[in-house]
């Protein structure tokens, strides 16, 4: 999605312009577009008179944020104890080799974003694996590819 000057005003202007909402926007800004893209740093530093240095802090700060763009799904290889157990590193580096992506990169494609979490809270699912809102619980290697491309026909 191409950068979009008056999609980032109309989230300023949502908040009144009030340097202290800066989150709130930073939040609305990657929801729309899945990261936060340079221009809309430098703007929000016109627009609200905070020195760029100062949001970039912000947004590297807080792990909901990304500076670079992310893929169109987030997959989560759970790392927590009681999956590191039942084998989530394995699942982790399995999800690699399918989708040729270190953890924490995005594919060149901007499908899938890799990520490896400590524990996503259902460690009876362990190993498990989130894509998006799904879990996909009690992974194995055998299921990885079924899961992507699950993801990859259903774009
Ligand atoms: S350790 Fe993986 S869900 Fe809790």
């Amino acid at each position: 999605m191409s950068y979009n000057p008056a999609f980032v005003e109309n989230v300023i202007n949502s908040f009144g312009s009030e340097k202290s909402r800066i989150i709130q926007m930073l939040q609305d800004i990657q929801s729309e577009y899945r990261y936060i893209p340079r221009e809309a740093v430098a703007q929000l530093s016109e627009t609200l008179d905070i020195p760029e240095p100062q949001i970039y802090h912000i947004a590297t700060f807080y792990k909901a944020f990304s500076l670079e763009p992310r893929g169109r799904h987030e997959i989560k290889v759970c790392l927590g104890t009681a999956c590191h157990i039942k084998g989530g590193k394995r699942i982790a580096e399995g999800f690699e080799r399918s989708l040729n992506v270190k953890a924490g990169k995005t594919t060149s494609d901007k499908m899938f974003t890799l990520e490896t979490v400590n524990c996503l809270g259902a460690c009876a699912l362990a190993p498990l694996v989130q894509v998006d809102e799904d879990n996909h619980g009690k992974m194995t290697m055998e299921k990885i590819e079924r899961v992507i491309n699950a993801y990859i026909n259903n774009k």
